[in-house]
């Protein structure tokens, strides 16, 4: 059975370490993910393209050896596979034909729209070591219905959020379509091999104290029982980024395994939740690009502090674009070198 699934079922019995992998790993620091992004005008082509999504997922752990890989994937597949339209424009992100009701979705997600994903899963797992750990993921519904009604990365979420407190019943229309959809599209990953699945929050950070109840934690624990119903085994971590004073009433509420944590919780924070919960996190994503001493004395101090079998290491948010890809490889070799 691979290490990290595991692992965070078990504790550190078989690792002497904490697991490491990162996110956006697959991705353009690497020469290698150019090489084959540059075949791939459209990106969501990229995404559904069986060989090349396959080959990107294996290329970090190739070159660095990390313990999971991710699918190469998006979140924004969801909102597509409801029949919205979604395409990156180069150089600037994601856009979305934003939506103006929920009669512009389709009521189900068209899981076959999304077959190319499940089939590169099923090949990665079986280009990929048994000992290592496959990731698959999804954007948690805020996330996404924010991308949603916004039609691009929008600094604060002012509209999502308005809309959120001046039309709540349409919010949880939405929030229900999308609890519905990422479940089954988390489900599909598990049976076509990932064994373990991660929910990305990426602004719940955004929210007020109601909002992150209403609209982040109680759609992760409905998701997190619909999956654990139809796959009782599988590990799951949920990642609320930005959520502050929010992060232990998502551990303790959702039912995940694991949790990550951006880079602004401090190590005794850190060491606090990990009573709770497994944390995977935090070192800063910029300091590893550009400051490689204080990234590597922050890795130094959540190595250290970390309650034993409680740790998976991951930065706080992911890699970006301009890192040096040695200064992976040297947080990979630290971790690997480090015994509790
Ligand atoms: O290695 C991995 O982490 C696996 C693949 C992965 C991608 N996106 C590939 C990708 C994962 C897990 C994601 C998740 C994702 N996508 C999130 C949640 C995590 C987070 O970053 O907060 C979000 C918000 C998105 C939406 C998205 N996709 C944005 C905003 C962008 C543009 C910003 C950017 O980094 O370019 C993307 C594009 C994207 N998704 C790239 C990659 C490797 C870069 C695209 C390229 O190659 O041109």
């Amino acid at each position: 059975m691979p290490i990290l699934s595991d692992y965070l079922k078990k504790a550190d019995e078989r690792l002497k370490r904490p697991p490491v992998w990162l996110m956006r790993q697959a991705g353009r620091y690497l020469p290698e993910y150019r090489e084959v992004r540059k075949g791939h005008p459209d990106f969501l082509g990229f995404c559904f393209h069986v060989d090349d999504a396959t080959e990107v997922t294996l290329q970090p752990i190739r070159r660095f050896d990390m313990d999971a890989a991710i699918i190469f994937s998006d979140i924004l597949v969801v909102p597509l596979a409801l029949g919205q339209k979604v395409w990156f424009e180069a150089g600037e992100g994601p856009r979305l034909e934003a939506l103006k009701g929920l009669g512009d979705l389709k009521t189900d997600i068209d899981l076959e729209r999304l077959r190319p994903v499940y089939d590169a899963i099923g090949k990665v797992r079986k280009n990929l070591d048994a000992a290592k750990t496959l990731i698959g993921f999804a954007g948690a519904p805020w996330t996404l219905a924010s991308y949603m009604l916004e039609g691009k990365t929008a600094r604060d979420y002012a509209e999502a959020r308005r809309i959120a407190i001046s039309s709540p019943e349409l919010m949880d229309g939405l929030m229900a379509r999308l609890i519905n959809a990422v479940s089954l599209h988390l489900m599909e990953q598990a049976r076509a091999g990932a064994d373990v699945l991660m929910l990305f929050d990426s602004w719940s950070g955004v929210l007020d104290a109601t909002g992150f109840e209403r609209w982040s934690v109680q759609p992760a624990k409905q998701i997190v029982a619909k999956v654990r119903a139809a796959f009782p085994n599988i590990t799951i971590i949920g990642f609320p980024r930005c959520a502050g004073t929010g992060y232990l009433r998502y551990a303790e509420e959702t039912g995940i395994d694991g949790m990550g944590v951006d880079a602004s919780v401090s190590i005794p924070e850190l060491v606090k939740l990990q009573k709770t919960v497994i944390v995977q996190g935090n070192v800063d994503n910029l300091r590893l690009a550009y400051d490689m001493p204080s990234a590597m004395s922050q890795l130094d101090g959540v190595l250290k502090k970390s309650l034993p079998g409680q740790l998976i290491v991951n930065l706080g948010h992911g890699v970006i674009p301009q890192t040096p890809p040695e200064h992976v490889g040297e947080l990979v070799k630290k971790v690997k070198e480090f015994t509790w």
